[in-house]
């Protein structure tokens, strides 16, 4: 039902190929059906008379029949194709534009594999289907009736092979399919298994290596692997099976007609040509019922993989996007109001009941152990995600009814895992702001204090970066991103924990020179270094959730535990060093 649906719906705007695929279908199995009495015409009238006259109008005739055929034949096949590629571009746009639009709840609740998966390859099995179904669906059907029709006209006599071998053969196929099916089924879900494995292998390659995984994880693979391998063993056999009994069906009936058909031409009770017809027509009819079967066989297959796509179709953001917008916020002050929060599932809200604000020109400094709850809190400022209770403003709007274009142009967020896109340098540092000039991108690589690196590399700006960054180090990476969201000139900035990969004197000269750049934006800085966050003019405190303390650094040495405690850890160990 959901197939039927999602097809249907989506073969709405190419009703005139479809229209086509029909009209030509038709002309062209008709043309087909008439040809073998055309034959037996030619052989009755025009060889067993010799009348050669006969022979010569009525080959011109059979001529011109099987051009229209096949000239519309492949028209067919022509709107057919079209029509399911264009069905099967338009459902993969449509997945990823639904992708695109969902909340980062919704992606984790999925998982980036099946979603891969279902936009590329089950997208494709509909498709399939799809193409399948225009090829046969009107040819099949006109075969079977007109070819059983033109069969017993030639000659009814014979009738009753075609009521034992149409079965025969319907009955053969239906069973290899019905033990097909669930295997089909089967290799869907090893296919995905099989990725999934796959994918976070090479996504998590150098720490497989780095611990010595390797046995273990070519086990799983080996296992993923082997299951696959199975089921597909098994779908091969019955394949292996099914190409010999259906031609032994197709022979037996061929000696069948030409036995009785033969008896019945030496009683005189039949001509030859209309045993050759007859013989035509009955193969006809044995492919067009092996075809629709086929096409039956795709059905479960599509289904799951349509439910799989619908699935998607159907999510709905958990985050409205509004349309008619607001005022852009122009400032830059960022307030918490009572916030609440907690990832789906579980038990306990990660952030609990947190205010502050956080003022344009200042620089507001998050510290807290790890898993505290920084990155949440951050990620909340950008709407990542929504809170459960409570309201993120900036501005005093709050970031729900602003569009993501114009969260993004305020806000300017340096994530805790670094992420670059395949590229150029340059094509990633102008991911903020596309029309940067190089002088812009330079002058954000100084402040980031990259500028060294990239002058060092061959093709300085230009110089390509693989997916995800791997191709620099983990420092190299952190700066380019800092750079990207200097070149966009947010209103607010945040970095999460973004200098923790740099060396203390790096640290304290870019801290330097953001605090020219920024100017009267908005600074939060989640740092695990208090010393990179002494001169904050306002440090948050946050334990389990929860903001423990605010005020200075002087202020919080004097009167917050919790404070005093990661200072004191992180003085000692460099008193130690
Ligand atoms: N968490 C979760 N689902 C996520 C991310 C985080 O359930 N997708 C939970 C974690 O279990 C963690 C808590 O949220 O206990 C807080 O995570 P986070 O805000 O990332 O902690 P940070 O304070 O940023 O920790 P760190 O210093 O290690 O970055
Ligand atoms: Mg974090």
């Amino acid at each position: 039902m959901v197939l039927v649906s999602l097809v249907l719906q989506h073969a709405k705007p190419y009703k005139a190929w479809i229209a086509a695929v029909f009209v030509l279908q038709l002309i062209s199995t008709i043309a087909a059906l008439y040809l073998p009495s055309l034959n037996a015409q030619i052989i009755d009238k025009g060889i067993s008379m010799g009348d050669s006259g006969f022979i010569w109008s009525t080959g011109m005739v059979m001529l011109v029949v099987c051009l229209v055929q096949v000239v519309t034949a492949i028209g067919g096949i022509y709107f057919g194709a079209r029509t399911a590629m264009a069905i099967g571009r338009d459902l993969r746009r449509e997945v990823y534009r639904k992708v695109d639009s969902l909340s980062a709840l919704e992606l984790g609740r999925f998982g980036t594999a099946t979603l891969i998966t279902r936009g590329t390859n089950d997208v494709q099995q509909v498709q399939m289907l799809v193409l399948m179904t225009l090829n046969f669906m009107v040819s099949t059907p006109i075969m079977c009736i007109g070819g059983i029709v033109m069969a017993l006209r030639e000659d009814a006599g014979l009738s009753w092979l075609v009521w034992v071998s149409v079965p025969l053969l319907f009955v053969i196929v239906g069973f290899l399919v019905y033990l097909l099916m669930p295997l089909f089924r089967l290799m869907q879900d090893r296919i995905d298994g099989i990725n999934s494995v796959l994918r976070e292998q090479i996504v998590g390659i150098r720490v497989v290596r780095a611990f010595v995984r390797e046995p273990f994880e070519s086990e799983r693979y080996r296992t993923a692997n082997e299951n696959l391998t199975r089921v597909s063993v098994r779908v091969g056999n019955i394949f292996v099976l099914m190409f010999p009994v259906i031609m032994m069906v197709l022979h037996l009936a061929t000696a069948a007609v030409l036995w009785f058909g033969g008896h019945r031409v030496d009683t005189g009770e039949m001509q030859i040509g209309s045993l050759t017809a007859f013989l035509q027509y009955l193969l006809q009819i044995l492919m067009a019922v092996m075809m629709g079967v086929f096409m039956v066989m795709m059905i479960p297959r599509a289904v799951v993989c349509a439910e799989r796509i619908q699935d998607v179709l159907s999510t709905e953001s958990s985050q409205l996007i509004p349309d008619a917008s607001v005022a852009t916020p122009a400032v830059g002050l960022v307030e918490f109001r009572n916030v609440t929060f907690g990832y789906p599932g579980a038990e306990r809200p990660v952030l609990d009941n947190v205010s502050f604000t956080a003022e344009p020109g200042k620089t507001t400094a998050i510290v807290g152990s790890t898993g505290a709850g920084k990155t949440s809190l951050i990620n909340l400022i950008p709407r990542l995600y929504d809170p459960q209770q409570g309201e993120v403003l900036i501005d005093g709007v709050p970031v729900s009814s602003l569009t993501r274009a114009q969260v993004s142009s305020v806000v300017g967020l340096v994530s805790q895992k670094p992420y670059l896109f395949s590229g150029t340098i340059a094509s990633n540092l102008r991911f903020g702001r596309a029309s940067a000039t190089d002088d812009d991108l330079w002058e954000a690589l100084r402040v980031a204090q990259g500028e060294d690196f990239v002058r060092n590399k061959a093709k300085g700006l230009d110089d390509p970066i693989s997916q995800g960054g791997t191709n620099v180090s983990g420092g190299q990476r952190q700066r380019l991103c800092i750079a990207r969201a200097l070149v966009a000139k947010p209103r607010v900035y945040l970095f999460d924990d973004s200098f923790s990969a740099l060396d203390v004197s790096t640290d304290a000269r870019l801290r330097e020179a953001l605090g020219e750049v920024t100017g009267d934006a908005t600074v939060i800085i989640v740092a695990q270094r208090v010393s990179s966050i002494t001169d904050a003019d306002q440090i948050l405190v946050v334990d389990d959730g929860v903001i423990v303390g605010r005020g200075t650094h002087e202020e919080l040495v004097e009167r917050n535990e919790t404070y005093r405690q990661i200072v004191e850890s992180q003085l000692s160990v460099q008193e130690v060093a």
